[in-house]
């Protein structure tokens, strides 16, 4: 009998199309490094790595690049280590280490770089909880280091709604299934659909807490943070679209939806 197309699909390939823009986000990291710390990156350290792709273009960027990729699940680092063994070169592939470890106390060698990427942080709930990851990620920096986070929000974020984006081979559902405005959880999946039918239905859950950009910063400020700057993403008025540039904001319009980076120093 012939596969369904949800059956040959791989659900991380799906993600990265979908998701992830690792070019983007390497480029980003060095700039914000080299414009708070006016020198170049070399360490990262990818918590929530999942299929650590940035720590696999970190460290094929440039000879002297090494990541710490880290990841409480077993089975995805196991999955990330064999897609990189194929992606990169025996030299870049020793420069990349995978950690199987919880972000909020492991302790690896002092970085230039801490990146949590698509709000993966949000799993801690409890303000104790963040601030301790926050703490953890301050140990583990260099005297100059930078701590990389990402956020959403807007009134849309407080919703129940499913969101369809088509890419050539597939559909795109980011569904916000449920928000409880008395503690701010949220839950979201990430459904599959392809055109014979076929779908892979909650390829990936997420049980967050829904923080606000005045809670991070604060709780970065207490975790020891001195510099904590918030970038909005940018808006293309004629195409009626996000650009792919983040502007550093004390104050911005109360969009529906919006995107931000939180850039944490040392
Ligand atoms: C949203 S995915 C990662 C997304 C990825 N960072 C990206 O940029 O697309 C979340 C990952 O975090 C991992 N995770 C959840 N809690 C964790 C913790 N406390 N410490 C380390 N990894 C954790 C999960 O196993 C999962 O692979």
């Amino acid at each position: 009998m012939k596969k369904k197309l949800s059956q040959k699909a791989d659900k991380y390939e799906l993600y990265e199309e979908a998701v992830q823009n690792v070019d983007f986000e390497v480029d980003f990291y060095q700039k914000m490094f080299k414009k708070y710390s006016s020198r170049k990156a070399k360490d990262l350290r990818e918590d929530f790595c999942a299929s650590a792709k940035i720590s696999s273009k970190w460290v094929s960027e440039c000879e002297d690049h090494f990541a710490y990729a880290i990841d409480l699940d077993e089975k995805i680092l196991k999955y990330a280590k064999k897609i990189s063994q194929d992606d990169l070169t025996i030299n870049q592939t020793k420069r990349l280490r995978f950690i199987k470890a919880n972000s909020i106390n492991y302790s690896s060698p002092k970085v230039d770089i801490v990146s949590a990427c698509n709000f993966s942080y949000w799993v801690f709930k409890k303000r104790d909880q963040l601030i301790k990851y926050f703490k953890n990620s301050h140990r583990c920096l260099k005297k100059d280091g930078l701590f990389i986070l990402d956020a959403f929000g807007g009134y849309e974020a407080h919703q129940e709604l499913e969101e369809r984006t088509k890419y050539k081979n597939f559909t795109y559902v980011w569904d916000q299934d449920s928000f409880n405005p008395i503690t701010n959880d949220l839950t979201c999946f990430i459904h599959f659909e392809f055109k014979d039918k076929s779908s892979i239905n909650k390829a990936f859950r997420y049980d967050w807490r829904l923080w606000s950009l005045q809670e991070i910063k604060e709780c970065l400020n207490e975790a020891g943070f001195k510099t904590v700057d918030v970038y909005m993403q940018g808006w293309d008025e004629k195409k009626d679209e996000e650009t792919e540039r983040f502007y550093k904001m004390k104050k911005c319009d109360a969009d529906p939806g919006w995107l931000a980076y939180i850039i944490a120093k040392k």
